[in-house]
Parts: structure tokens; sequence; C-alpha cells
């Protein structure tokens, strides 16, 4: 298998351009699945970042191809995983990566907030599922990856109900379709990235950024590239036998409790 693990394979990535200059997870996972030898499907609503990764995969040797779209909506989601099954003949990887904002604790939620935070975080993942869940099926299978985070599972560091209900949301969905598509031979995981240093926090004070290192067991960041290489994982055939599965990517912050780690932030 080597490290063309993904040989013969349609991955289709959302959310595969890139906010900011921090590289994100959705960008480092398309690359890496094109070295892994996958073709990729780059869907984005800034159709110029998209453009961008594909250009860094062609450049690398590797297959890509763009695709304009908002997968908060039905028929966008309906449309890429038609096209994708009209470029490139079939869809074995659907990496669900479109994530967005959520802040606040629950006083201040307001409709729009809440409802374009369910809408990116969790709504996406499902309705690009609806489509490509069919597809897969009819190619004998596949793989899906969700995206969930730390927060997901516990309060975030910063109050952000939406976000981290969304998030939540997405961990079940992963369970329950997971359950209802395994004898389709479709293998349905979630990525919890922890305190990832990505666009997400591009913008975040020094001391911050140096304490989300720390908390860590590990005491040391991580990138969109330590998500990529699980991305990588869960979307070949070497994970064969794992399904509906949260697979943490967060140097070991999920196995702690606020005072196993808090010698950590004053050492
Ligand atoms: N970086 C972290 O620390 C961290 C931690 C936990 C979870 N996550 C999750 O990882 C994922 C990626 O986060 P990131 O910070 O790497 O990337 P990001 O937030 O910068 O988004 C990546 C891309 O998604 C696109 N996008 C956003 N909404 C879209 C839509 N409706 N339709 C199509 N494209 C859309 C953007 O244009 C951007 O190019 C998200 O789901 C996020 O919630 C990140």
């Amino acid at each position: 298998m080597g490290n063309k693990r993904l040989e013969g394979k349609v991955a289709l990535v959302s959310g595969a351009g890139q906010r900011g200059d921090i590289i994100g997870t959705g960008r480092a996972s398309a690359i890496l699945f094109a070295q892994a030898g996958a073709r990729v499907f780059l869907v984005d609503w800034n159709e110029e970042s998209a453009a961008e990764t594909k250009a860094m995969i062609e450049a690398d040797g590797g297959t890509a191809f763009v695709r304009q779209a908002d997968v908060t909506k039905d028929s966008d989601c309906k449309t890429v995983v038609d096209s994708c099954k009209e470029k490139f003949g079939s869809l074995d990887i659907l990496l669900n990566n479109v994530g967005g904002p959520g802040g606040g604790d629950v006083t201040e939620v307001t409709d729009n907030l809440w409802n374009e935070s369910l809408d990116r975080n969790l709504k996406s993942a499902a309705f690009m599922s609806k489509y490509a869940v069919p597809a897969m099926a009819d190619s004998g299978g596949g793989s899906i990856i969700h995206v969930s985070s730390i927060d997901g599972y516990r309060a975030g560091a910063s109050k952000n109900v939406p976000y981290s209900v969304a998030k939540a949301g997405v961990i079940q969905l992963t369970r329950t379709m997971a359950v209802h598509h395994g004898r389709e031979n479709i293998r349905v995981n979630c990525i919890a990235p922890g305190h990832l240093h990505g666009p997400f926090v591009e913008q975040i004070p020094r001391d911050l950024r140096d304490m989300r290192k720390r908390a860590g067991p590990l005491g040391t960041e991580g990138t969109a590239w330590d998500f990529a290489w699980a991305a990588v994982f869960l979307a070949s055939n070497e994970s064969r036998w794992i399904s509906g599965v949260v697979l943490p990517v967060d140097a070991g912050l999920q196995a702690a409790t606020p005072l196993s780690v808090l010698h950590n932030l004053y050492d």
C-alpha cells in the first residue's frame, strides 16, 4: 500500500480553501489525500481560495477539481455530489470540513447566529451526506469523515453555545449514520480537533495561544497537518473495520481533567 494508500479513490473535501494566512484542516487534508493518490474534488464558497489549493495539488503532481458551492444549501449539496460523480466517475471519501461561528452563552443567542452556526457546522454535514451516501452505495461503499471539536463534548475555552451544540450534533450524526449505513459498506467517523493553531484562532493573543499549547498533556502545538494525517487514515482501507468513532486530535486533552493539567500551565 505504501504512501499511495488512496490510489484509485475519489475524495470530496468541503471547505477546501483557506481563510486567512494559516493553513486550515480542509486544505491540508486535500493535499495529503492527493499525495496519497486520490483525485480530489474541492468545494468551497470561496472559489479563488479553493483554486489555490488545486494549484498546490497540481504542482505536487496530483489531480484536483474545484466547484464553488455553499454547503449549507440542500440544492448546492446535490449539485456538488452530482458533479463529482460526473467529473471523476465515483465518490469514495467525503470530508465534511466546513464549520463556522457560534459564540456567546445561552443568554446571548440570537436567531441569526443560532441558525448560522447550526447550518454551517451540522446541516452542511448532514445534507452533504444525504447525497453522498447513495453515490457511495452505488460504487460499493466509502468513508465519510465529519468534523466535530473538543467543544462538541466539553464546555469550550470560550463561551460558544451555538457552536458547541452544533458540534455535539455532529458526533450524534456520526453514530447514527454509522449504524444506518454499515450494510452499504459506508464507514462514518468523526475527528474532534482540540486546540489546533489554524485559521479559526489566527487572531488570538500570544499568551492565550501559549496557554492552549501548554494545557495539552503533550505540551506541543497542533496544526492542520495533524488533523490531515488522521483524515488520511480514516479515509483509507487501513481503517476498514473502524466506524462510528470520534477520534480526538488534541495532544491528549480529552483524557485530562482540569486539575490533572493544571500544573502544565504553571511549569
Ligand atoms: N482550528 C481549530 O482549532 C479547530 C478546532 C476544532 C474544530 N475545528 C473545525 O475544523 C474545521 C475547519 O476549521 P478551519 O479553522 O481549519 O477552517 P476555516 O474555518 O478557515 O474554513 C475552511 C473553509 O471553509 C469555507 N467555508 C465556510 N463556510 C462554507 C460554506 N457554507 N460552504 C462552502 N465553504 C465554506 C471557507 O471559505 C474556508 O475556505 C471546522 O469544522 C472547525 O469547526 C477547528
